[in-house]
Parts: structure tokens; sequence; C-alpha cells
């Protein structure tokens, strides 16, 4: 008997013909979905497990912090590329509240960013605002985090975006995935911290501890007990979800005795390189494989970070640890020692101002670009900027000693112009043309009076103050050089944009030569991400396009430079067709 590939029965036929039409109509499952989120910010009380004194024990002391869901860090967010996202934040404390997503691209749902002022009024007490966006484009890891004043230090969390069902990662599958979230532990209160050092006009207090997950570890007094412990078998690959939720320190980080491969930063795969050690910036995210050794080491190893610190100002010089540990399965014969007896080994750390390692391990960033992920890097330029960063000072009023540099208040600024928050937030006054009196549309596009940025400091070091923002047409394609100053000390800054990311495609130190710093740059596999450290004493070129209409802050994410005023905001227009202009604001959007 004959084989025939087609059904030959009428009825089967019809079978065959619907289940085809349907196919066709819907070629794949539907896979996006979304998810709902519940946040209710309260107030936690936390046995904080660092010394303020001397008497150990008793210096273990309780304070009240500010918490999502009673837990610290916070709830994690877990989607897949293409959800959509209803978290709806409910806030139960004394506080304004409002939360970022940070690194999200936001596209035309830019009510649902976060920064306060910048595109929402804050949450009051007993409201609830519900944010609403779609994860577009981007597979890895974010984090969300508190985007009023300090209260990120305790108001952060992981967002973990897994690549669409049935899509594999770029690299071998891996065993387990792990969340390491750095944060920075105060003893005091730091809404306290930064209220006083505004006033004063001097630096804010530092931090006591940085955590991993929470936990500051064994190095600290009082804390062997919160130690955050990584249980892994040998021979397998880990995935390692890196995030730098610390307010004002960028981090070293590394694993004594095993290497880590960079796949994946802010979001986007990177070209995988291996290195021992990751510098990491507060607002950055760094994914990294794990392998973990073919067989029990019989020894335990030291997962730490330390600060990467260029300023002058005081900063915490502490280490926080965690521990990498070996289980043994039940089969191995239990070595005689206990896991505890077992030698402990510690990572080789850089210098805390190794500059030129920051300088050599981020010219390793690449992006993929294949042909699955391209690196859409914009060739040609509509619109050139050239901001100096940097700090400065404002004057110290009458009858009042500052304590910033000769009796002045510190002060920190782009082309020398220190932000002044509005009151009422900028994307509504943008959106219901209502800007009058709230912003100026006019943000120098570089410094009125050039200098040598990074050589000896001009002797006036005021900043001026305005609520200044750049206009560009929809799908404007930017090119902005940041140039770090030596005013109160060369620093690096690492900046942050909202409702984008931007390609880095170049990068030097000294002042950038226009001439000849552009033909080096790199524009066919640039990194692609959302924050960047700008070198200390140097400068940094990103190129994005401006497809999101909006109002988009850019900020140094050391949160004491945001204080002092390093940051500014984009307003991109909409464009011409329905699909390029900002949704309407939501009905639930709160109020100033
Ligand atoms: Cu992670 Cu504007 O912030």
């Amino acid at each position: 008997m004959g084989f025939s590939l087609l059904p030959s029965s009428p009825a089967f036929l019809a079978v065959f013909l619907l289940s085809f039409v349907t196919w066709c109509l819907h070629p794949e499952p539907i896979l996006a979905i979304t998810r709902h989120y519940k946040f209710d910010v309260c107030v936690m009380f936390f046995r904080s497990n660092i010394v303020m004194l001397q008497n150990v024990t008793r210096l273990c002391h309780t304070k009240s912090m500010v918490t999502v869901n009673g837990k610290f860090p916070g709830p994690r967010i877990v989607a897949r590329e293409g959800d959509r996202l209803l978290i709806k934040v409910t806030n139960h404390v004394q506080n304004n509240i409002s939360i970022h997503w940070h690194g999200i691209r936001q596209l035309r749902s830019g009510w649902a960013d976060g920064p306060a002022y910048i595109t929402q009024c804050p949450i009051k007490t007993g409201q609830s605002y519900v944010y609403n966006y779609t994860i577009v484009g981007q597979r890895g890891t974010l984090f969300w985090h508190a985007h009023i004043s300090w209260l990120r230090s305790s108001l952060y969390g992981p967002i973990i975006i897994l690549p669409k069902l049935g899509t594999p990662y770029p690299f071998a599958k891996p065993y387990k995935e792990v969340p390491i979230i750095f944060g920075e532990w105060f003893n005091a209160d730091p809404e306290a911290i930064i209220n006083q050092a505004m006033q004063t006009g001097g630096g804010p207090n530092v931090s006591d501890a940085y955590t991993i997950n929470g936990l500051p570890g064994p190095l600290y007094n009082c804390s062997a007990k919160d130690t955050f412990k990584l249980k892994v078998k040998p021979g397998k690959t880990y995935l390692l979800r890196m995030i730098n939720a610390a307010l004002n320190d960028e981090l070293f980080f590394g694993i004594a005795n095993h290497t880590l491969t960079v796949v994946d930063v802010d979001a986007i795969y990177v070209k995988p390189f291996d290195t021992d050690t990751l510098l990491i910036t507060p607002g950055q995210t760094t994914n990294v494989l794990l392998k973990t050794k073919p067989h029990h080491p019989n020894a335990n190893f030291f997962m730490s970070a330390i600060p990467y610190m260029t300023g002058q100002g005081t900063f915490d010089n502490s280490t926080v640890s965690g521990i990498l540990e070996y289980e043994y399965s039940h089969k191995t014969i239990q070595s005689s020692r206990s896991p505890k007896k077992l030698p402990l080994y510690k990572p080789n750390l850089p210098p805390l101002n190794d500059t030129s390692f920051a300088a050599n391990f981020t010219s390793k960033l690449r992006s993929l670009a294949s042909a699955e992920f391209p690196a859409n890097v914009p060739q040609k330029v509509d619109r050139q900027f050239f901001f100096t960063v940097g700090l400065g000072t404002n004057p110290c009023s009458k009858n009042q000693t500052c304590k910033g540099p000769n009796g002045t208040r510190f002060a920190a600024s782009i082309n020398n112009l220190s932000f002044v928050m509005p009151t009422t937030a900028l994307l509504q006054a943008h959106h219901f043309g209502q800007s009058n009196g709230v912003y100026n549309p006019i943000f120098p596009i570089s410094p009125l009076i050039p200098f040598n940025y990074t050589g000896t400091p001009p002797n006036n070091t005021m900043v001026r103050n305005g609520t200044k923002l750049v206009v560009l047409p929809f799908n404007t394609s930017v090119e902005l050089i940041m140039q770090d100053t030596s005013i109160l000390g060369a620093e690096s800054h690492p900046l942050h944009l909202h409702g984008f990311n931007f390609f880095v495609v170049g990068q030097g130190f000294g002042n950038f030569d226009p001439k000849k710093d552009p033909k080096n740059f790199n524009l066919a596999d640039p990194v692609e991400r959302n924050t960047v450290g700008v070198p200390s004493g140097g400068w940094v070129a990103i190129r994005f396009l401006a497809d999101n209409p909006g109002v988009w802050f850019m900020h140094c994410h050391l949160e004491v430079h945001t204080s002092w005023g390093l940051k500014m905001a984009w307003v991109v227009l909409d464009g011409k067709l329905p699909n390029q202009k900002l949704l309407p604001p939501p009905a639930d959007l709160p109020k100033c």
C-alpha cells in the first residue's frame, strides 16, 4: 500500500486544513504574559549586626528601616522578555515614596519610570500607584530601587529578566542562577545623614558596611552569623546575577581561586570574557558564569567586594565577604574535617584607587553583536553634546558656617549647572504644556567657559543653579561626550540615563580631543548599557537614538552627587506616528 503525506478522507482533510489555518494565524503559542506584584512599603525593625562602639554583644543594635513587604533586600521581580508587569506600590510609611525600575526601557510608558519629580509626584502616605510597563528587547538582570532622597539605601531588589520562553541563553545553560546584590549599610538613618549634610554643606557620613544580599559578613564585628553563603556542587556552572545597589561606592568583586566569565551587563549580552575581578558601579548589573572546580577542593573561598575609590573625600574602606562553600555529595567519603575547619582563601583584589584596572576592565566589554543580538549603533549623529561632570561649590548663606570646601557648600554639576529639583513632576509639565515656570528648555550643550578640564582647576569653583533640560525631536541620534573635571579632585562618576540604553563608543584619559579621539571610536561592537563610569580624570563618549518619547533623567548614580546636583533631564518629543507617542497618563498617577 502506498503512503501519502496528505490525508485523503474529506473529514480528515477539513480537520487538517482547520488546524493549518489556526496554526498560521497563531504561528506560536502566546508567550508573553502579565505578571502582578504587590509592594507594600512599611517600616520594619531590623537587628543591626554592626558594632557602633566597642562592646560587640551589647552594641548589636536595633534600628528601624523602610522596606518593601518587610524584606531586606526587597522582593525579586522575575519576568520574561516581552512580559507586562503591573506592580501596585502602596505607601504605609511617613516618607514620600517612588520606585524606579532601573534600566527598564519604558518604551512610551514614561509614567512608570519612577524618579520623583521627574516622571511622577511621589506616592504619599496611605496612597497607591500601579506601575504598568512591558519589558521589550532586554534580558539579563536589572534592579528596582526607591528614587527619592536616600531611601534606596533599604528599598531595592533584583529584577530578573529571563529570555522568551523557548529561547536559550547564548551560553551553556547554567545549573543554577543566584542573584548577588550589593548594598550599603548605615548604622544611622540615611535620611538623617543626607539631610544633615545638605544643611551644613559638608560631605555626608559614610556607610558602616557593605552588604551582599543584605549581609555584611565575617569581616565586620558581630556579623559572622550574617554571612551570605553560596553552597555549590563541584563541576557545575552557576549564573551569578550581580547588582550594585550601593549608594555611593563603586566596587571591585572577586572570588578566591575562581575565574568569572562575564556574559551580560545591564540586561544586554556581551562577548564573553574571563576575569578574576569585576568592577561594578552603582547602577550597573553584571551576569557572570562561575564554573566550580571539578572535585571538592577541601577549602572554602571568600567572595569579597571592596570600594574602587577615586575622589578626595572620606569613604567606607571596609570589605564585604560572602563564602563559597562546596557541598559534599553523600557518596563522597566525608572529610574528617568539618566545613568550618577547612582552609579559607581570600581573593586578590586591586588597590582601592586602581584606575588603570578600571580602564582595562571596561575596555574588554563588547556587545555580542551577533545576527540574533545585533548592536544597532547609530552610525550618523544628528546632535552632539559635550558635558563636563564634576564637583563644585555653592556659597554659604549669611549667618551660617558651612562645612564644605573653604566654608562653602558642596555642589556637583553638569556643564557647571547644578540641577534644582522642581516641586512638580517634569513629565506632567511637559505633557500638559505647562513647562513655563517649571523648567527651562535650553540646557547648555557645552561648557559656557571652556577650561583645561583635567589640568589645574580654576580658582572659582562656584556653580550656577537651575532646572534646565535638553529638548530632542523624536528619533534624534545623539552623541554625548562626558568629561570629568579636576575641580575639587578628579573622580569617577557612574552616569545613568533613564529610558535608553546607550553605546559606549570611546573613552580616554585627559581632555577629550574632538579632532583625534573620534577616529578611534568603536562603532561596530561597543558595549550597550544604561550606566557608564566617566573615567577619573578622563572622558567617555556614548551614542543613543532618542526613540522613546518622554522626560528622561540622567544623573550620577553616586547618590551624594545626585543630591548635590549632578543631574539633568532630556525631553524627547512625540513622533508623528501613533506608535511614536507617549501613552496618556494613568488615572492613579500621584499628584503633587
Ligand atoms: Cu538607578 Cu535614576 O536611577
